[in-house]
């Protein structure tokens, strides 16, 4: 993609007033809207047959999907036979669930308030977006049954590394604020599993690894969705030359010669037990 300066402005623009697709809290002012998350984000539940696969979901069991967005992956799991409750933080993408037949509840993460009510918590792609993520882990154990398991998959150790160096890079260059570029929780194996552990929790697995993820709208397409307060705080003109040095110094490293856009995901991949 990437055209001209003009064209670079409008997309980011639009992305802005289109808001985003809603996973939990607003982690440094992130907000969300169903449609540019259906745009470009649709990814997040294209890329999990690993984690279901650690799930192994089972006829008439119940579980919740914390962090069900607009259902795409909650879908999947009601398939599965399961009895599925979704929770999201974000009422528009909850419509967007509710409109799929779903059953789902608005909650934070960090207050989701069950008592020992499922045999799994599942979830994907959103607990690097909760803060502080011991809030969440507790909530998690407490509405699991004794003997449940807690299965999920977010953004590990060095997760969007490059993506969030340009834009430090970039707010230096600009007089920014780079503290904006990256809010994210983004834990190595073990420093999770220590804190699950502290939360009564035995640990079964827990991994990292690499997942290159191609992002079929550009990484301009990716930034306005995932990053728009960063360039929030950017006047008109800056905010065109900020986006233009991000791409400028990621295109070699994450751009390819017929100019598809590459981010470099780090995932950690956990499965765990309440004691
Ligand atoms: C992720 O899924 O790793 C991710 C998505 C948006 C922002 C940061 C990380």
């Amino acid at each position: 993609m990437t055209a001209s300066g003009q064209d670079r402005k409008g997309a980011v623009d639009r992305q802005a007033s289109a808001g985003k697709a809603g996973l939990f809290h607003q982690a440094g002012g992130q907000t969300w809207s169903a449609e540019g998350y259906a745009a470009n984000g649709r990814f997040v539940a294209d890329l999990t047959e690993g984690v279901l696969a650690w799930l192994e979901a089972k006829p008439g069991e119940r579980i919740l999907d914390l962090g069900c967005g607009d259902g795409a992956l909650t879908e999947r799991l009601v398939l599965s036979g399961a009895d599925v409750v979704g929770v999201d933080a974000s009422r528009e993408l909850l419509a967007a669930a509710e409109a799929r037949g779903l059953r789902v509840l608005h909650r934070d993460a960090r207050a989701l308030g069950f008592d020992a009510e499922f045999e799994a918590v599942f979830s994907n792609a959103v607990l690097h977006w909760v803060l502080p993520p011991e809030d969440a882990v507790r909530e998690i154990h407490a509405a699991l049954k004794p003997g449940g398991r807690f299965v999920a998959e977010f953004g590990g150790h060095g997760n969007v590394a490059a993506i969030v160096t340009a834009m430090r890079a970039a707010a230096r260059l600009l007089g920014g604020d780079e503290t904006l570029a990256g809010p994210w929780f983004f834990p190595t194996p073990a420093e999770y599993t220590a804190m699950l552990e502290a939360a009564g929790f035995a640990v079964e697995r827990c991994g990292l690894f690499a997942r290159p993820t191609p992002l079929p709208t550009g990484l301009e397409g990716w930034l306005g969705t995932f990053r728009k307060p960063f360039f929030d705080q950017f006047d008109g003109p800056h905010r065109q030359e900020a986006l233009a040095i991000v791409e400028a110094l990621l295109a070699p490293s994450l751009r390819d010669r017929e100019g598809r856009w590459t981010a470099d995901y780090m995932r950690i991949r956990v499965s765990a037990r309440r004691i």
